[in-house]
């Protein structure tokens, strides 16, 4: 894909996450690796209206270099690319299921969503950690995301919102929906008898679709 495709790509995705209220005002935001540096969505800027000519463009080094001002949370995509080679896009939002397991006392340490449908755990995977509380756009959050996403795709800031990363913009995105509708089932599901897919259904799954 040419860098003009994924801006087309990120406003479209922003556009279909605003539509569908995963991201509200100018909440969340979309970062995207390039050869030669990232693209970044614009502090408060609203994912509904994002411009392709006016995406942030940082460089190697992640400074800022064309487009406008980038999101404030430019140091929470670094953590997460940094931290997951492998990972070309990533997605926060502040979608309303996945922030509430994020504002709970006692989420649950490692798994505060349990595994109960296959596409959570295809696309999100066995860990959710959740990292403490810090302000929007607080540095000093960097150390933490960047050790948590070593070892898990997505993660939930405590009372914020949720991080997902993929290989692609499309894998992430897709992540993000999937994250924040096993969310909606486990606060449904809170207080019933549910049934979890068991370790071994959970194994197979991450065995044959990673
Ligand atoms: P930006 O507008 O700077 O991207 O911040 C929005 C947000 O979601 C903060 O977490």
């Amino acid at each position: 894909m040419t860098e003009q495709d994924l801006r087309e790509q990120l406003v479209a995705f922003g556009a279909s996450l605003f539509q569908r209220g995963y991201s509200v005002g100018s909440a969340g935001n979309i970062s995207v690796r390039l050869d030669d540096g990232y693209l970044m969505t614009p502090t408060n800027s609203s994912l509904g209206r994002l411009e392709p000519a006016r995406i942030s463009r940082l460089d190697r080094e992640w400074r800022h270099v064309g487009g406008d001002k980038p999101s404030k949370e430019v140091f929470l995509h670094r953590a997460v690319l940094t931290a997951r080679p492998e990972a070309g896009a990533v997605v926060h939002l502040h979608s309303t299921c996945a922030t509430a397991i994020g504002c709970l006392a006692a989420p649950g340490d490692a798994a505060p969503i349990p595994p109960l449908t296959p596409y959570f755990v295809m696309r999100v995977g066995r860990t959710l950690p959740i990292i403490p509380y810090y302000r929007p756009g607080d540095a000093a959050m960097e150390p933490a995301v960047h050790e948590a996403a070593r070892g898990a795709r997505a993660m939930l800031l405590a009372n914020h919102g949720p991080v997902v990363s993929g290989a692609t913009l499309t894998d992430a995105v897709y992540a993000a929906e999937e994250l924040e509708e096993a969310a909606k089932l486990a606060l449904m599901l809170r207080g019933m008898p549910a049934r979890e897919l068991t370790p071994a259904q959970v194994d197979d799954l991450l065995a044959t679709f990673g």
